[in-house]
């Protein structure tokens, strides 16, 4: 597992992104739980943001794509509105213990 940051860095209902190895991935924390998924829109196959750290809709209840506006469950990865409906995001493993959050790449 590789190590993202501390938990701390991962506010509430906030997103961020991170580049490890070469890899664009993000990170989302809702209800106290972290999620990672790969940073690629199904889409377009290209990054979700257009600013930094920036991958949540208005209301921060969903990851948004900043190129069309896809709309996916932070939950599931699954697009729930725009061009790539019904597609997914890719999930990363990960856990978060003392120490902060970790991913597997
Ligand atoms: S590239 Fe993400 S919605 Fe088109």
């Amino acid at each position: 597992m590789k190590f993202l940051c501390p938990s701390e860095t991962l506010a509430p209902n906030s997103s961020r992104g991170f580049d490890i190895d070469g890899r664009k991935l993000l990170a989302v924390r809702r209800d106290g739980i972290a999620y990672f998924y790969i940073n690629r829109c199904p889409h377009r196959g290209i990054p979700l943001e257009w600013q930094s750290n920036q991958f949540l809709d208005s209301s921060a209840s969903l990851i948004q794509c900043a190129t069309h506006g896809a709309l996916f469950l932070i939950e599931s990865g699954e697009c729930i509105a725009g061009p790539c409906a019904g597609e997914s995001l890719t999930p990363l493993l990960g856990r978060e213990d003392e120490q902060g959050l970790w991913v597997e790449l």
